[in-house]
């Protein structure tokens, strides 16, 4: 396929920036409409046109670089001026008979852009076609640890929005995708957004590395699990290994001591219960510590559905159902009962250290700030590890983060209030979400106030119902080893 974009490495992007400013196509302004994001692509693209200012700057570009429509040239002369010729000649616009077409989506988020195919590509140039921004992605870039972390690796790049996160944090980042396609936006990006020295190859995942080793390693591969399938950037070819399998069995070999690696992943199962095996057979445990995470779990019908009720190229109702037969059909051949959907974290640890965890929770939109939670598991976990007696847990301090929240409800009864319950959430959504009591509570706050376990045993000790209570030290030891496992304190 012809190259998108000509000359790139000589572009100024500067010229191009202030027009989308100066246009208002920035992410600020969408908001103040109630535009902001682009689920107004797609059915409902005819909508969003009309709730645009009629005959402004901002409803050419938005239909120009969002909705991919063919807009007059006259309309967009007042921003983009004489700099349309030159986006011609990158290969970012067409013109023809008056008319301007953008080959590329560019769509506003924070302070700058972002390109990919549009949308509609989807169903035209399936193999090649390169997403946009989703929150999967989002996701990733949430557990992904940045502290301390001098070398990235994201494989599966795309159009790079976590590779230039890390960049944006002053990280050396390495990103390798198969396609060259997606290569060309991940540059076309770097540029728009002004960053420099991502280091972008092509390749299949490892092989361009030879024997190097990074800090951190991210990757959201293509996991659907479909029958097989011509989009590169979602699934494989039927037959072909799990694009999952091969990456969680060689990461480990691709990180620095200590170094981790976050995997998002579907998998296919038997039964809902066995939901650990395929993933934990996948990537090797010798010399790694393993956290696998559940975060959902669906029936071949309602995974098909999910896929499939998206899809631009199955959206009549009769190709839909058909499509989703031929999923359904594929895993009943092959056996799946369910269908997984979760991340696994692999950090590089010496010989005899390691361990595995899994997890299983459904947690609403998981904060940016998680990959800090992700780092206190992996912590504690390796603490917890070196079997702590219940003296030592009991004297320590401990750290305990911000943004830990109960909520508390009751009902309202003949006696007044009653049913009382006590909800907690772990800051990152991700180690803890599930009923406390009062004592637990109190505990966290000591334990924030830089006191120790030890202290509560001490105030319980004073109150009647815990009087004669022999083994109250081995439960606040019990109760405290049990905060360190879901990371709601951390060894100081
Ligand atoms: C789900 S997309 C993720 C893209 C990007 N990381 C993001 O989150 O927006 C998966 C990416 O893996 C790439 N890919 C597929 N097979 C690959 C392979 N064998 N080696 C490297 N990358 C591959 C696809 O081209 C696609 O860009």
């Amino acid at each position: 396929m012809a190259p998108l974009f000509h000359a790139l490495d000589a572009w100024d992007p500067a010229p191009l920036r202030r027009a989308l400013v100066r246009g208002g196509y920035t992410q600020e302004s969408l908001k103040q409409l109630g535009l902001a994001g682009t689920a107004f692509q797609g059915r409902a693209a005819g909508l969003f046109r009309e709730s645009l200012p009629p005959g402004s700057p901002l409803k050419a570009l938005v239909r120009l670089f969002m909705l991919g429509d063919s807009v007059a040239a006259a309309d967009l002369l007042g921003t983009l001026g004489v700099d349309l010729g030159s986006l011609a000649d990158l290969g970012l616009l067409t013109f023809g008979a008056g008319q301007v077409r953008s080959n590329v989506s560019l769509i506003p988020y924070a302070d700058s852009w972002y390109a990919s195919d549009f949308m509609r590509m989807h169903a035209e140039v399936p193999a090649d076609y390169v997403m946009g921004l989703s929150p999967v992605t989002r996701l990733l870039v949430a557990l992904s640890p940045k502290q301390r972390v001098d070398s990235v690796l994201e494989l599966g790049c795309g159009g790079g929005w976590l590779s230039m996160q890390m960049r944006r944090a002053g990280i050396n980042v390495t990103g390798i995708d198969i396609s060259s396609r997606a290569l060309e936006f991940a540059r076309f990006n770097e540029r728009l957004t002004g960053l420099s020295g991502i280091e972008w190859r092509q390749g299949s995942w490892f092989e361009p590395l030879g024997d190097r080793r990074f800090d951190l390693v991210c990757c959201n591969p293509p996991y659907v699990q479909s029958p097989g399938g011509p989009l590169t950037f979602r699934e494989v070819a039927s037959g072909a290994e799990q694009t999952c399998a091969h990456v969680l069995r060689h990461v480990a070999e691709h990180l620095n001591p200590g170094g981790i690696a976050c995997v998002l992943l579907d998998w296919s199962h038997r039964n809902p219960d066995d939901w650990e095996q395929a993933p934990l057979e996948w990537a090797p445990s010798a010399g790694v510590r393993r956290w696998l995470f559940q975060l959902d779990s669906r029936s071949p019908v309602d995974y098909a559905w999910l896929w499939v009720r998206p899809d631009p190229r199955f959206s009549d109702p009769e190709s839909a159902s058909a499509e989703v037969k031929r999923w359904v059909a594929h895993h009943a051949a092959i056996g799946t009962g369910a269908i997984s959907s979760g991340f696994m974290v692999v950090q590089r640890c010496e010989p005899g250290q390691e361990w595995t965890r899994c997890d299983s929770r459904t947690t609403g939109e998981i904060p940016s700030t998680a990959n800090e939670e992700v780092v206190r598991v992996l912590t504690n976990e390796t603490w917890l590890r070196t079997e702590p007696s219940d003296a030592d847990l009991l004297q320590r301090r401990y750290l305990v983060p911000n943004g830990v929240k109960t909520e508390i409800n009751t009902t309202l009864g003949d006696h007044g209030w009653q049913d009382r319950t006590i909800r907690l959430i772990s800051p990152g959504k991700l180690s803890y979400d599930g009923q406390i009591d009062e004592n637990l509570m109190r505990l966290l706050e000591l334990c924030r106030k830089d006191r120790c376990p030890a202290d509560m045993v001490a105030e319980l000790r004073t109150r009647p119902e815990f009087d004669g209570i022999p083994d109250l030290d081995a439960r606040i030891a019990a109760l405290t080893r049990e905060l360190v496992r879901f990371a709601l304190i951390t060894p100081a």
